[in-house]
């Protein structure tokens, strides 16, 4: 349901505020090249910023997976059942969460409102080209935030598919040249600042611990698959290298790299600490060790005498749990996530959101 897609989906998501639209565009699998020619056909963005004295960032653009995603893999799927959205918005909204994304609090620390998710008409709306008129401004392109959050569902499709783990390494180059190109393509258009998440330590989640075997010495102390958040900080040294060279063929962009599986893996190891409790299982779905069935989703329904009753069901408190649906984070999770990163003491150059157009190494 969740992770095997690897097609593109643009999202489009016009809210009035003011007099202004708000249209964030979001894709998963970096993999698929056409995910950058929707981009780049669809010079369409804009949002109103909050006057601020840093970097006013008029629209954001998102390259990510499900992790980030506000509503694409619903138009395109159908809605995420009930108890999704629960936490925050008080019913399904297209986000793979009980609540707001890490993208959610982004969008809203930079004065962007927020963003709204029941999509199915809104594609249409585009494809007859009713926003041909409210095209906006180039600069609005080059002033934009491009936020990219990218592996997971390459790196563990990668595996789902009965990979090894030194095959999944061999891959990684592959999976970078891709997001270089993705990169390059941004920039000639003129794209320039880059928000880039790397990846998380996947070899902690209930959907990852689930479907794959370990043997005994590979599980770590914390319950975590070792090889896999191996392959996540393999990964991520090449990501950081990749960046380097970047910084160096592209001048002009400005490239924060932020370390999102140092805080994951910091939040998932010492979960009591951060006001957080059963760090490895999932708070909606329907039990085994990890609250995780991958044929019994969060959400899932069976008719019993003629009624429909949910078999995957929420935990009691979502807000003391850190994995949602054994895939995604929780509102609470992310919140926490975002309290990490917004002032970038995890980022690489260590610059707040708020100034990620000034970053220069
Ligand atoms: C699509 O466009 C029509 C006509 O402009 C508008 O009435 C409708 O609200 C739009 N739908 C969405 C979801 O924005
Ligand atoms: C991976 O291996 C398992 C167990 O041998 C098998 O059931 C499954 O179908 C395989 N998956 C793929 C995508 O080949
Ligand atoms: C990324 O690489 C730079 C050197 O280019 C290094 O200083 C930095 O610590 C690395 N960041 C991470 C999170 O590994």
């Amino acid at each position: 349901m969740h992770t095997s897609m690897v097609e593109c989906f643009p999202l489009f998501i016009p809210q009035q505020f003011h007099s202004n639209y708000l249209i964030l565009f979001s894709f998963f699998s970096m993999a698929s090249s056409y995910c950058l020619q929707w981009l780049l056909l669809a010079q369409a963005l804009l949002i109103v910023a909050a006057s601020s004295d840093s970097c006013h960032f008029p629209a954001i653009f998102n390259f990510g997976d499900s992790n980030s995603d506000t509503g694409g893999l619903s138009a395109a799927f159908g809605a995420t059942p009930p108890p999704y959205g629960e936490s925050f918005f008080g019913e399904p909204v297209g986000r793979y969460s009980d609540g707001r994304l890490l993208i959610d609090f982004i969008a809203s620390s930079l004065g962007l409102p927020f963003l709204s998710a029941y999509l199915n008409s809104v594609g249409t709306n585009f494809s007859h080209g009713l926003f041909k008129d409210q095209l906006p401004k180039e600069e609005y392109f080059s002033q934009a935030l491009y936020t990219i959050d990218i592996g997971q569902n390459d790196l563990t499709e990668s595996y789902f598919r009965n990979w090894t783990t030194k095959e999944v390494k061999s891959a990684i180059p592959d999976i970078l040249d891709k997001f270089v190109l993705a990169i390059q393509s941004i920039y000639w258009e003129g794209g320039r600042y880059f928000w880039i998440h790397n990846t998380g330590p996947f070899g902690c989640l209930p959907y990852v611990l689930d479907r794959l075997t370990l043997k005994a010495p590979e599980v770590d102390h914390f319950g975590c698959g070792a090889p896999f958040n191996e392959v996540a900080q393999l990964f991520n040294r090449k990501l950081n290298q990749t960046l380097s060279r970047l910084r160096k063929d592209l001048p002009l962009g400005v490239f924060t790299y932020v370390d999102i599986y140092s805080i994951k893996r910091e939040l998932l190891s010492h979960a009591h600490q951060h006001g957080f409790e059963l760090p490895l299982v999932a708070c909606c779905g329907h039990g085994g060790k990890y609250n995780y069935n991958i044929n019994i989703g969060c959400g899932s329904t069976v008719t019993r005498n003629g009624k429909e009753v949910m078999v995957g069901k929420s935990c009691q408190n979502p807000s003391k749990r850190i994995i949602w649906d054994g895939v995604h984070y929780t509102d609470a999770a992310n919140k926490w996530i975002f309290q990490q990163i917004v002032d970038g003491k995890f980022s690489d150059p260590q610059v707040p959101l708020r100034l990620a157009c000034k970053a220069k190494i």
